[in-house]
């Protein structure tokens, strides 16, 4: 057998793990494309993938209709006193709830192989990398795993004899009993769904759910939820952030992570084709960033992850072209529309629609149907070096230097197209009162507004009163070396409801501003909530805007905003004492400077 049978705690875990799952069989993965390939045509025979045609070594999976986005209702932070997890999570007594998922783990497995995932966040061997063990009984989850994240025999040889995992277990929740044909997309009903984690024993237990975040592990789970908790412990940060490298045209360069809710666009910002003359983006990753404080005093960041795992509907050549280009082969596509040519489709895309295809849900589907063609949490699964402006870079095991953190939402009124903090606590205080009306990437009502403090409200693994205090924390401890901190809204509308904004390509004219501050080129104004460009700040070369809407775009309503400290009030009072009593500075400051 592998290294594995050198770690003897390791391997105790798995043989825990299968007797209480009683799969058929185990499989240790080992990484390669073999091993990819074989299971991808194990699932084409059993009819739960789709290869296409149109595009190489790709394949298109339909989940059952009930399991299409994270169920964060059913996503527990299991802690012993409930005060660990704070307001803003589900809370459940560890005892408890291992007992309940105990009992639904027991012989969840029968019929089906357990694949025992050894995975990295991380290039391997980085100073900031983790590894995890994910078990599951999903192949799409295995095949999933190969594309986000680093998986196979190498991690356990960097594993070693005694190294330090994060265990995982994953079941769909649908044994096989003998004899009995599989579905295509074996699930749990919603009251069986569990996503549980356990931050203080560095644990994380999924039943019931085979999609995106609730089962493939090493995302949301570990890369947020678990490393917030122990980056807090450890005194480092893991934050919901897209990373992206910008060069002018003389070669500087800056490097920003910027953290918006789900579906807000990173996937989006951070593959940027900037319209400004003369200036380059390169990607680094587009949805998490860890990042700790390097010999010389500033904040490295690495993606932790080795793919996209991207929204498809909405995804264009004119939206994002190199996200298209990423997609030419070697992906899975989750819940989009088939064509009759053997390719995919969403809504969305470029071109004419299809004049027939088959939908998300496995029906036929014409431009003339009622329903949409492609869920709009539809997925692709991408490898992340297909990526035409991946930066050289993007695997550099000490990772790269933070200039600039970007907070942000979806807001149709109010918050102008962007502001910088006042210094540190101001940057704070802004990510910590982060607004965004929702999106699909979450089951609940789609554009009710929500407090989504740092785009963490779903993945921040303990108190976020203590969240905001090790953000403080670590600007103490970063001084003048701190990133500057920026606040945007792509996403204003006017009174017809259109967004007054081009965004894409032309929100790099945002960015030229932001570095330019950094570098002392840039004025901008005062105004109760923060720094903005002054007349003209903004390079406009090449765009045309009326000088109404960008007035509006970078308007401060001081009536608005005043209206909105009472929803301030009311997000800071859930904290209690938990809450920095600098965070509470900062809202009374906030309160003066609007008169
Ligand atoms: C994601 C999300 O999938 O934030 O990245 O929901
Ligand atoms: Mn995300």
């Amino acid at each position: 057998m592998s290294a594995a049978s050198s770690h003897e705690k390791l391997r105790q875990w798995v043989q825990e793990v299968a007797d209480m799952c009683r799969p058929g069989a185990v499989h240790w993965c080992d990484g390669s494309s073999q091993e990819y390939d074989r299971l991808m045509q194990e699932m084409v025979a059993g009819g739960s993938a789709t290869p296409l045609k149109k595009r190489p070594n790709s394949f298109l999976f339909r989940s059952d209709p009930s399991d299409v986005a994270r169920v964060e209702d059913r996503t527990y932070i299991s802690t012993p006193d409930p005060m660990e997890a704070g307001p803003t999570n589900n809370w459940m007594d560890p005892e408890e709830l291992k007992k309940t998922m105990r009992g639904l783990y027991e012989g969840c497995m029968k019929g089906r192989t357990m694949y025992v995932i050894p995975f990295s966040m991380g290039p391997i061997g980085s100073p900031i990398s983790k590894i995890g063990i994910e078990i599951t009984d999903s192949p799409y989850v295995v095949c999933n795993m190969h594309i986000m994240t680093r998986v196979g025999t190498k991690v356990l040889e960097a594993l070693g004899a005694d190294g330090e995992f994060i265990p995982c277990v994953h079941s769909v929740g649908a044994p096989l009993e003998p004899g009995r044909k599989d579905v295509p997309w074996p699930c749990a009903p919603i009251e069986k769904k569990y996503i549980s984690h356990f931050p203080e024993e560095n644990l994380i237990w999924s039943f019931g759910s085979g999609y995106g975040g609730n089962a493939l592990l090493g995302k949301k789970c570990l890369a947020l939820r678990i490393a917030s908790a122990m980056a807090r412990r450890e005194g480092w940060m893991a934050e919901h952030m897209l990373i992206l490298r910008l060069t002018n045209p003389e070669g500087r360069r800056y490097h920003i992570a910027a953290a918006f809710p789900s579906a807000c666009g990173k996937t989006n910002l951070a593959m940027l084709q900037p319209t400004v003359a003369g200036w380059k983006c390169e990607t680094i990753g587009d949805d998490i960033s860890w990042m700790k404080i390097g010999p010389d005093g500033r904040l490295y960041a690495i993606n932790p992850e080795a793919g996209f795992f991207g929204v498809a509907p909405g995804t264009s050549y004119d939206s994002n072209p190199m996200a298209m280009d990423t997609l030419k082969g070697n992906c899975i596509f989750t819940n989009c529309v088939l064509t009759d040519d053997g390719d995919v489709w969403w809504e969305g895309m470029d071109g004419e629609p299809p004049a027939h295809g088959i939908d998300w849900k496995g029906r036929d589907w014409t431009p003339a149907s009622r329903d949409v063609g492609a869920h709009a949490n539809a997925r692709f699964t991408a490898p992340a070096r297909q990526c035409p402006v991946i930066c050289a870079d993007w695997e550099k095991p000490e990772g790269v230097p933070i200039d600039i953190f970007v907070f942000g939402g979806r807001r149709a009124g109010v918050v102008p197209l962007v502001n910088e903090s006042y210094g540190w606590d101001h940057g704070v205080f802004l990510g910590a009162t982060a607004s965004s009306e929702t999106t699909a990437a979450n089951i609940g009502d789609i554009g009710a507004l929500r407090r989504d403090p740092f785009a963490m409200k779903p993945f921040c693994g303990y108190n976020m009163g203590d969240y905001f205090q090790h953000w403080l924390a670590m600007g103490d401890r970063l001084g003048r070396n701190a990133p500057r901190i920026f606040y945007v809204n792509w996403f204003r509308k006017n009174a017809a409801g259109r967004f007054m904004w081009p965004g894409f390509g032309e929100n790099s004219r945002v960015l030229k501003w932001m570095c330019d501050r950094v570098d002392g080129k840039a004025k901008a104004r005062e105004t109760a909530i923060g720094l903005l460009p002054v007349e003209g700040g903004l390079d406009l070369e090449g765009l045309e805007i009326a000088p109404e809407t960008l007035q509006e775009l970078l308007k401060v309503d001081s009536d608005a905003w005043r209206a909105e400290i009472g929803s301030l009030e009311e997000h800071f009072a859930q904290f209690g004492d938990r809450l920095p009593a600098r965070m509470r500075e900062q809202l009374e400051a906030l309160r003066k400077r609007l008169g």
